[in-house]
Order: C-alpha cells, then sequence, then structure tokens
C-alpha cells in the first residue's frame, strides 16, 4: 500500500494522516474485491523493516490496524469476511497479536472473500520460519522438497497469489510473499494507495487478464 507518506507530503500533512487515508482505501478495496467475488487479498501493512520508521509513525499504523480490527467485524460478518494474518506474530505488541488472534478466530468459518493481513511480514523471514517449524517436526532435510516449504508458511492452505498489485509507481519486490509470489504477475499502478478505488483494482484486473501465464513453460 504505497504512497501514504507521499500523498500527505503533496497536502503539506503529516504522514499519519496518509496511513489514516491509507486505511480508508483499503476498505475500499477490501469491499470492492468481496463484491466481486476474489477470493483472496493479501495488505502488506506492516513489513518486518518498518519498525525502522520513526517511532510516531510505527505507534500511528499499529493504533490503525487496532482500530480497524474492532471496528469492521460487522463488516466481516455482513460480507462473510475471513480475516487472517501473515507474518510474526510473535514481534507484535501483545494488544494487537491478541486482538488479530480473536477477529481471526471469530471469523474462521465465515465463507467469503479472505483478507490476509500481513503485519510483520518479510518474505525471508517467512521462509526462516517455515524452515524452523519443518526442523521443530522432525522432517528429515533430504526429504525436504518444493511441497514440504510450502507446508509450513504461514497460511499454507491459500494458493499462491495470481497477482501481485503495487502502488505509487514502486518497480520493487520489497520482500513480499517471495515463495508465494514466484510465478505471480505484477501490475504497477503510478496512483498513490490513498487514492485508490474500486475503478483502479478493475484496471488491475482488466490487465491482468490480458497477460498469458505460462509458469516457465509454452503455451503454443
Ligand atoms: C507504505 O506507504 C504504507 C505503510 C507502511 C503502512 C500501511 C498501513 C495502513 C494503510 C494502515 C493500516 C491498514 C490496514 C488495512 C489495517 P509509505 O508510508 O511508505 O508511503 P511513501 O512511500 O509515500 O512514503
Amino acid at each position: 500500500m504505497d504512497g501514504n507518506g507521499r500523498w500527505a507530503q503533496a497536502r503539506k500533512e503529516r504522514r499519519t494522516q496518509g496511513h489514516l487515508e491509507g486505511l480508508k482505501a483499503a476498505k475500499r478495496i477490501v469491499k470492492a474485491a468481496s463484491d466481486m467475488g476474489i477470493r483472496y487479498l493479501t495488505l502488506y501493512v506492516f513489513s518486518t523493516e518498518n519498525w525502522k520508521r520513526t517511532a510516531e509513525e510505527v505507534g500511528f499504523i499499529m493504533g490503525l490496524v487496532k482500530q480497524y480490527l474492532r471496528a469492521e467485524l460487522a463488516f466481516y460478518r455482513e460480507n462473510h469476511i475471513r480475516l487472517r494474518h501473515a507474518g510474526d506474530m510473535a514481534g507484535l505488541p501483545p494488544q494487537i497479536a491478541g486482538e488479530l488472534t480473536e477477529v481471526c478466530n471469530v471469523t474462521r468459518e465465515w465463507g467469503g472473500l479472505q483478507v490476509i493481513l500481513a503485519l510483520n511480514y518479510g518474505g525471508r523471514d517467512e521462509i526462516i520460519r517455515a524452515v524452523n517449524r519443518a526442523a521443530r517436526a522432525g522432517i528429515e532435510p533430504q526429504t525436504i522438497t518444493e511441497e514440504t516449504i510450502a507446508a509450513f508458511l504461514d497460511n499454507p492452505d491459500v494458493p499462491d497469489p495470481d497477482l501481485i498489485i503495487r502502488s505509487a509507481g514502486e518497480f520493487r519486490i520489497s520482500n513480499f510473499l517471495l515463495w508465494e509470489g514466484a510465478y505471480a504477475e505484477y501490475y504497477v499502478s503510478p496512483v498513490l494507495w490513498p487514492d485508490w478505488t474500486e475503478q483502479e483494482l478493475r484496471l488491475a484486473l482488466e490487465d491482468y487478464q490480458k497477460r498469458e501465464r505460462k509458469f516457465g513453460g509454452i503455451t503454443r
């Protein structure tokens, strides 16, 4: 969800105002994705690297997350949205981890769109945690395959993403879904995240529909 800071800067406002608008954009996109019948949507909310930001900004984002988790439950219920988490739960402030676990549990059986909040998430960190889990489960090193690693990722039942969208014109992976995104299509939009509406999501999907996916093979 890139561009919150730039959005605020362009209006001579504080970066935190950009995150507040970013949260509103996230709500619009979750609603649009749910209405369109999309099955999975992962939002990169906070990376393992984002702790380097000022204490004020980190505190503000965490506050927004907490507020979002609580305030949106009725909306999730209405739209049968299931909330999930990707990332290192152990590194999150206990209050956030508690709320997150609770909302994930309450929405567990809801069968609509699955919204995965990548929070304290890093692609490398996820792979390291997966390998550690495999080791603790007693997996013999010589038996390890792609399927073994995939089975120990944060949400092993969630399919690999078809499309990874970046806002604000960034052409980087930024440690996002490194394993799962191996064959994902990328879409980069110049639109800053707080300005995202259903229309931007539609443009991304229309672009995706024109792609020819080969997964390393050939199609003709
Ligand atoms: C990246 O833009 C954005 C973030 C690191 C924070 C995203 C968090 C939210 C939108 C609020 C919480 C959302 C949910 C769904 C709970 P940036 O700050 O790097 O912007 P810049 O690249 O313009 O500086």
